[in-house]
């Protein structure tokens, strides 16, 4: 999923954050204790409680989605307009259309996960989990193989751009990332190319076959398709790779968990990965805008307020969750991790199954992992979520 271009530090506390190796849940998890909602230092509200998070999310018209001044498809629509292009995107990600991928996502796991070097440290997150989402997705979308090495560059680009919250650095990356997509679509836009086009849909190309799909009667403009991509690929490259840094660190924190998820069932497995990412949510944040004056607790917020929900917190409130101890059936129903809603993620299959069989393939084809002996586990900056450094040695 997109995150492009988002501020959401909540800098204007008075804790350290931004460039120490600090886990930003302790902030937010006293934070949500004290206050109803905070403002950051980029003047947003942001909402840090379960049921708060949850109203805002479930009231898209106070709360509406037209946050940036960017083309964002379908996050950055409302209502009627936003259900046109939803109905769209969802038929490419539910089950009967992502099930043929499914054989290809394990090949694509098998072939990074056997060929991870032993007994040396490497980094799950670049090192696993960039290469795995970059590989997987391109499979998936029909992307060729060259871009591989360009998209891992990106992750890295985009990662740096964000955590520096520069905007003139990340409106470069987010250009390089659409001329990266324009390339990908430009054969297929072409009117003498309709024919390469319809063979690749033969092909099940799914960047080709979204190229010939019309909204309202009409071709899909460029602009369009590159933000319908561009959400589908640019920041679900680098969500899935925190993700599954989150997931090793879980696991090489919990060692005894790792028969117990080895033997699990695909289901389990799924509930168990959701639950660990629940806990520890790399995907912290989206934003809103009021469309008229609200009330949250003691605070009258304007019309025209920028509103941050902050998944990360309302998905560790006590008040839903207890102690945060590890539940997956118990915690299921209020997990806030793919959101809730009309934007909820449209993408929450794909990433799910991509995230199970990554975990499954690891598991396959190693005998140990462990946490490496003088590395510690590095948080990532934010305004990103989860781990920047899960070092690992495999053997
Ligand atoms: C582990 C990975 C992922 C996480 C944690 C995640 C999380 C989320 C969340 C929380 C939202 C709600 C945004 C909001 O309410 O404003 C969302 C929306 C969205 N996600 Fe994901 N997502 C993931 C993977 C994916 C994938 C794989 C895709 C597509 C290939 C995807 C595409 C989208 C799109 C297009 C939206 C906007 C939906 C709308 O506005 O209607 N996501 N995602």
């Amino acid at each position: 999923m997109f995150s492009y271009p988002q501020k959401n530090n909540l800098s204007s506390n008075p804790e350290p954050d931004s460039h120490s190796n600090h886990d930003r849940r302790t902030l937010t998890d006293k934070l949500r204790q004290q206050h109803e909602v905070i403002k950051n230092d980029a003047g947003e509200w942001v909402l840090l409680r379960h049921a708060d998070v949850m109203a805002a999310a479930l009231d898209d018209s106070t709360f509406s989605s037209q946050v940036s001044r960017f083309l964002q498809i379908p996050n950055g629509l409302d209502g009627a307009e936003h259900d046109r292009f939803r109905a769209l995107i969802d038929s490419y990600l539910n089950q009967s259309a992502l099930t043929p991928y499914l054989p290809v996502f394990k090949d694509v796991a098998s072939e990074i996960m056997s060929a991870l070097p032993k007994d040396t440290v490497i980094n799950a997150v670049t090192d696993i989990g960039a290469v795995f989402a970059v590989r997987a997705q391109c499979a998936w979308l029909g992307w060729p193989a060259g871009l591989e090495p360009v998209l891992l560059q990106w992750i890295t680009d985009n990662h740096n751009a964000t955590r520096s919250k520069d905007n003139a650095k990340m409106a470069q990356v987010a250009q390089d990332f659409n001329e990266i997509i324009r390339s990908v679509i430009i054969p297929y836009r072409s009117a003498d190319n309709t024919d390469n086009a319809l063979k690749d849909i033969d092909g099940h190309t799914v960047t080709a076959q979204l190229c010939c799909e019309r909204v309202d009667g009409r071709e899909l403009s460029e602009a369009e398709l590159v933000s319908i991509l561009r959400n589908w690929t640019g920041g679900d490259l680098g969500s899935i790779a925190l993700c599954v840094g989150v997931i090793v660190a879980y696991l090489v924190e919990h060692p005894e968990q790792i028969n117990v998820w080895a033997g699990a069932s695909n289901t389990d497995l799924e509930a168990m990965i959701d639950e660990v990412l629940r806990i520890d949510d790399p995907f912290p944040s989206n934003r809103r805008v009021t469309t008229c004056p609200v009330t949250i607790g003691e605070h009258q917020l304007p019309k025209g307020a920028r509103v941050q929900l902050n998944w990360t917190s309302a998905n560790r409130d006590e008040t839903v969750f207890g102690d945060n101890s590890f539940a997956p059936e118990d915690h299921a129903a209020d997990n806030l991790v793919y959101g809730i809603g009309r934007h909820v993620c449209p993408g929450r299959l794909l990433a799910t199954w991509q995230l199970r069989i990554a975990t499954q393939a690891l598991l396959a084809h190693i005998n140990h992992i462990a946490l490496a002996p003088n590395h510690p586990l590095e948080r990532e900056q934010p305004p990103l979520g989860g781990y920047r450094d899960v070092p690992v040695i495999l053997s």
